[in-house]
């Protein structure tokens, strides 16, 4: 087997950390280095079970810094690249669009240039696989899902960001040959998740007895996927997926917001050991999300075809196996929820 020498961008964060330690883990032989700038969002504690492994190594820098991705990439002869680094909260886009356009944008277009640049030996055994998300499909309203041919329809500052980091992949398969390969996936829940977004933020809220804010009618519907199986589906289009292409990630597991908070009240009054209806009185609607996308519906039918990848974990499962780690580890989220991290939202959504 080749050994590869990997750089897996956004290492820190919630899906690069699985990423990063399913690669450590199932493959001794490659070089897998983490490049994260630890924003708010990026914690080594994700990472504490395989630091000390001989084949994982940590690079702190960002990708908006150009002279030290050169750096890097001839600092480990670097042939693949899992590009996560990116901001990625909707809500917070709202708030600083800007930085957004800044690090998902520029950062991307960084990371291809150096990339261009450091593989000047020709592009054979090379690859460069950026994550992307199903966001940048828009919102499925009328039914049916996304496909890998549905238009680009981004909606929000944070999708249209993304949406451009793509094109900017797309134009330097097109344009240079760099050989690309791009995923979207629906939305990932599992442990490490920061506590800004729904399911981990209202584990938080449960626990804390906060009240558990629901935007406009709870009505909107995402499709979840455990974060597990997203590292696996990473893997698989890495090790198996086609130059130039693109792939969908889903879970086929669509849900209201507010059935699975619902869901997520009643796993956590089981777990906590509350009675039946405990958790769900905190329940409390707030103003919806400025352009809040309604649905968003994946078919990964491409890439169960390409490469045999499903999920393996039910949603039952994911959510019991999310409750249980945020329960056995509350000192992370105190961590992690020491700063004034809430401080965008407590003004923008009120009940
Ligand atoms: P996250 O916010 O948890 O982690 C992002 C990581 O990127 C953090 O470790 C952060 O420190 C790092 N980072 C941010 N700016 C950086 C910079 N300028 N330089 C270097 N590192 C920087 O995000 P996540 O939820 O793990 O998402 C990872 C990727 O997957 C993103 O590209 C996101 O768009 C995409 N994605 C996420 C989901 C989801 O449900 N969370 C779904 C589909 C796609
Ligand atoms: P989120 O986890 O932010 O992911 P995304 O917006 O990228 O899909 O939100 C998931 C859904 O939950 C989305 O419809 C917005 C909604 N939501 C709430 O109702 N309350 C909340 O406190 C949060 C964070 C999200």
């Amino acid at each position: 087997m080749t050994k590869r020498k990997i750089l897996i961008t956004g290492g820190a964060g919630f899906i690069g950390s699985h990423v990063v330690r399913l690669f450590v883990n199932k493959y001794p032989d490659y070089t897998v280095v983490n490049l994260d700038k630890l924003t708010y969002a990026g914690n080594l504690e994700n990472l504490r079970d395989i630091e000390k492994k001989p084949n994982y190594h940590f690079e702190k820098g960002d990708i908006l810094d150009v002279e030290f991705l050169f750096e890097v990439f001839k600092k480990y002869d670097i042939d693949g690249v899992i590009h996560l680094a990116a901001e990625s909260h909707v809500d917070r886009s709202l708030h600083n669009p800007t930085e957004f356009a800044e690090t998902n944008i520029l950062g991307t277009l960084n990371l291809l240039r150096a990339a261009q640049a450091s593989w000047t030996n020709g592009y054979e055994g090379k690859v460069f696989y950026h994550i992307s998300t199903d966001e940048v499909y828009g919102s499925a309203d009328h039914g049916g899902f996304f496909t890998e041919t549905t238009p680009i329809d981004p909606r929000s500052p944070y999708s249209a960001s993304k949406a451009s980091s793509d094109h900017f992949v797309s134009a330097f398969h097109n344009s240079f040959k760099l050989p690309t390969r791009i995923s979207r996936c629906s939305n990932n829940y599992g442990p490490f998740h920061f506590p800004e977004k729904l399911i981990p933020l209202m584990i938080n809220n449960i626990l804390n007895n906060k009240p558990l804010p629901v935007y406009g009618k709870g009505e909107n519907i995402r499709d979840w996927l455990f974060v597990e199986d997203h590292a696996r589906a990473i893997d698989s289009i890495f090790h198996f997926g086609k130059t130039g292409e693109v792939y969908n990630i889903g879970g086929n597991n669509e849900w209201r917001n507010i059935d699975l908070v619902n869901f997520l009240c009643h796993t956590m009054d089981k777990k906590l050991g509350r009675e039946e209806g405990t958790s769900a009185k905190l329940i409390t609607y707030v103003k919806d999300r400025l352009g809040h996308d309604l649905r968003y519906a994946i078919d990964a039918s491409k890439l169960t075809a390409e490469t045999g990848w499903r999920p393996q974990v039910t949603f039952e499962e994911g959510l019991e196996k999310t409750v249980d780690w945020y329960l056995a580890n509350e000192g992370w989220l105190k961590n992690v929820t020491s700063g004034d991290y809430l401080k965008y939202y407590t003004k923008m959504y009120q009940a």
